[in-house]
């Protein structure tokens, strides 16, 4: 008998067929249970911990200058980090901001824990602090983490190289040790970021002309070539024109509060003054003098640490004024995904001028995509903020999550820190520490 070679063909394609199959199963169940698919021991970590996405993007761009130069990368944020992955690995670099007071980024916070004693002395490592100078722990966690690392005789390939406030300068000398680990001399500069060309197409004031806050705008834009993609969380980074005399842009970041899906990007902005009472140069821009249709220099930036939880989980949103923008973007996206486990609580300010949004809240509301829809204004009869809100709903606080809810909170840094010490309260401080280091408390203050 002999063998029939269109017979033997389909046995072949069968068995590479069933060989992907298995390797997709594989990869699939991998994501599923949090490993990250194996990579070459040699490879060279890139590891990052970012609160806004800065220190994220540049690990991105760290690893793509060490695979332009020959060099094998994994690039994993310092929160799946494991100190055995660490003690093995021959190499790496570090890319990690500072926030709040001194401290380290959300993400980071499960390492923090496992940054006990360990015998690093098989790994060479350098450091890339993202801080700024105007706070007063300068760089603080970069200088912890380099301080740790060398305690533990792992050898620095080269000085910390500290960033302060995105400062060109210093993100060049990083790119030249890049180049000194590949060898390579060619490797163009890193540019600053590019901006696309967009134009405003819209502004609404969203609070009533007689509201003790400033103005709180709703701005769309929409771009001149294609729609980007982005998600829930992300930032948009603005070149605003600058007053005659200073460089040609002033760079400022917004949260994003609308999806790819509307077709434009939205933000709500804020006008801020100065101490003279002049309107704040990005903000007065956005908010009164750019002309509707006039171009607008913006970017998308990523920013996982303040992306939506895997799976539908339960999703307490909480946020002040112009925070409902990051806020926003999530609400859509559960909505679009029929998650309706939603509860916003939103602060602002008078009863009778802030009740921003209203058709479309209580449109989510009526539908049942936000379950609860709490507003809470400071002003006015019985004024209240929203940490004394969650005080008073502690209850159903710590049984949302004892149902599995992650927390979202957008805003200023002050209302950042309140929601913070009454979760503390209500929760307890180790567990809110458990739900940061496992990515179900996330934040995006600024
Ligand atoms: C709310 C907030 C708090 C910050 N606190 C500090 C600080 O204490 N020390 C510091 O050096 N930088 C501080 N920064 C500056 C950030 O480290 C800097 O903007 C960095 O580029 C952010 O990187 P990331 O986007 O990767 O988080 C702070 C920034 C924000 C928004």
């Amino acid at each position: 008998m002999t063998a029939d070679p269109i017979r033997w063909a389909w046995a072949a394609a069968a068995v590479v067929l069933w060989l992907a199959l298995i390797g997709l199963v594989a990869l699939r169940r991998a994501r599923k249970t949090g490993d990250t698919p194996p990579t070459a021991p040699d490879a060279t970590l890139v590891v990052f911990a970012s609160q806004t996405g800065f220190a994220e993007e540049l690990a991105r761009m760290t690893t793509a200058a060490l695979n332009a130069g020959g060099i094998t990368t994994a690039l994993i944020s310092l929160g799946d980090l494991t100190a055995d992955r660490l003690a093995a690995a021959p190499r790496a670099l570090f890319l990690v901001s500072t926030t709040g007071e001194g401290d380290a980024p959300d993400s980071a916070l499960a390492f923090m824990r496992r940054m006990s004693q360990r015998d690093l002395s098989g790994l060479s490592f350098g450091v890339l602090a993202l801080g700024d100078s105007s706070y007063r722990s300068f760089c603080a966690f970069g200088r912890a983490l380099d301080d740790w690392l060398r305690t533990n005789a792992a050898r620095p390939l080269f000085d910390r190289v500290e960033v302060d406030n995105g400062e060109v300068g210093a993100i060049r000398h990083w790119q030249h040790q890049l180049n000194r680990i590949t060898g390579r001399t060619d490797a163009p500069d890193w540019a600053p970021p590019a901006y696309a060309p967009w134009r405003l197409i819209k502004r609404e004031r969203l609070n009533g002309p007689d509201s003790p806050g400033e103005g709180l705008w709703r701005i769309a834009l929409e771009p001149l070539g294609d729609l980007p993609d982005w998600r829930a969380g992300d930032i948009a980074e603005i070149g605003v024109p600058s007053a005659p005399g200073q460089s040609p842009h002033a760079h400022r970041e917004y949260s994003v509060a609308s999806l790819p899906a509307d077709r434009r990007l939205e933000l709500i902005v804020r006008l801020m003054r100065g101490p003279d009472g002049a309107p704040g140069l990005a903000s007065g821009w956005l908010t009164e003098t750019c002309a509707i249709g006039a171009p607008v220099d913006l970017r998308i930036r990523s920013n996982s640490a303040f992306h939506g939880p895997e799976g539908a989980p339960p999703m307490i949103l909480i946020g002040a004024g112009s925070g409902l923008a990051g806020l926003r973007a999530h609400i859509k996206e559960r909505q679009a995904a029929r998650c309706g486990a939603n509860w916003l609580i939103l602060g602002e300010r008078h009863p009778a001028h802030d009740r921003i949004l209203t058709p479309e809240l209580e449109t989510g509301r009526a539908l049942g995509t936000l379950e609860r829809l709490d507003r809470v204004f400071s002003r006015g009869a019985g004024g209240r903020y929203v940490q004394d809100h969650l005080r008073d709903q502690a209850d159903l606080v710590r049984d949302w999550i004892a149902r599995g809810a992650v927390i979202h909170v957008c805003g200023a840094v002050a209302m950042g820190a309140a929601v913070h010490a009454a979760l503390a309260e209500i929760l307890g401080a180790e567990s809110l520490d458990d739900l940061t280091a496992r990515g179900r408390y996330r934040r995006d203050v600024y």
